[in-house]
């Protein structure tokens, strides 16, 4: 029952989507610090083997860049990692985008390109992962799949990123469904549900010291979340001390869904 056995990770193989920057490479960084052998992905190559170097001088950190919201894009990506893998332990599907537009201008692609990257590649590329998720899984040790879904997907969001509420609302449940139909695999499936974290896809709220003081004032903790409030909930669901847990949605939001 000691905490360096709880939490130990070490040894565990990982991918993390958008492990390039914001909240990916915070949760890439707590798993690589810790001992996880992990690959990041995200469509910027330079921005991607440039991370992965860094992380690399913290522990194993490989870059396998592509376009995860084309079928082209996923199936080398899957086949790069399994030329160099055996086996899957840990699957973060973190990699996202957002779109705003007023109601009654939102265009489709504005759909599409959401529904795409926050839906369908974290569903398509468990399932051709899930091989692989197998291999080692055990009763005492399952597999882990998280999804990074959001606040919006659980409470009505302040803009008109119509589409990105909806896709987060799609993947907290998308990852429900598949949790249960994999349970008997061992294999345990997750969302984390981030309220506000610095990154380029808030840069725009939190650009000017106005905008980041009401967003801090947003959030009932008063302030937003940092690398270990990722890396941290991310490293409980995938050592020891989270393997009994699946099918949960975690708000990460500092109290945000305490508002209803
Ligand atoms: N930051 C927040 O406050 C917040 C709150 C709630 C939820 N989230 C969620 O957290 C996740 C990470 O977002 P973030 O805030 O860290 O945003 P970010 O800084 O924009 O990072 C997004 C990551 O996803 C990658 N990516 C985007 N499209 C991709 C594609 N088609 N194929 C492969 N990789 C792709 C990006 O790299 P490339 O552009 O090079 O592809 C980047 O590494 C998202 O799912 C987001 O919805 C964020």
């Amino acid at each position: 029952m000691k905490v360096s056995d709880l939490f130990d990770v070490s040894g565990k193989v990982a991918i993390v989507t958008g492990g390039s920057r914001g909240i990916g490479e915070m949760i890439a960084t707590g798993l690589v610090t810790n001992g996880v052998r992990t690959y990041i992905t995200s469509r910027k190559a330079e921005v991607c083997d440039a991370t992965a170097a860094k992380l690399g001088e913290l522990g194993e950190c490989i870059s396998i860049p592509a376009d995860l919201s084309t079928e082209d894009g996923l199936e080398d990506f899957v086949r790069t990692f399994s030329d160099r893998e055996d086996r899957l332990d840990i699957l973060v599907n973190n990699a996202g985008a957002a779109w705003g537009a007023p109601l009654g201008e939102f265009p489709a692609k504005g759909f599409d390109k959401v529904m795409n990257i926050n839906v369908k590649a974290p569903f398509m590329l468990t399932q051709a992962l899930l091989d692989k998720l197998k291999v080692g899984a055990t009763q005492d040790d399952p597999a882990r799949v998280i999804m990074t879904g959001s606040i919006d997907g659980i409470r009505v969001p302040f803009g008109d990123n119509f589409s990105y509420s909806a896709s987060k609302a799609g993947i907290h449940m998308l990852a429900r469904h598949l949790a249960h139909f994999v349970v008997s695999e061992n294999i345990t499936v997750n969302s984390i549900a981030p309220g506000p974290f610095e990154s380029q896809m808030m840069a725009y709220m939190l650009d000017t010291e106005e905008k980041r003081a009401m967003v801090n004032a947003m959030v009932p903790r008063g302030r937003i979340g940092t690398p270990e409030d990722a890396a941290g909930v991310v490293l409980f669901l995938v050592s020891r001390a989270g393997a009994f847990i699946t099918g949960a949605v975690i708000p990460l939001d500092g109290g945000i869904s305490t508002h209803g």
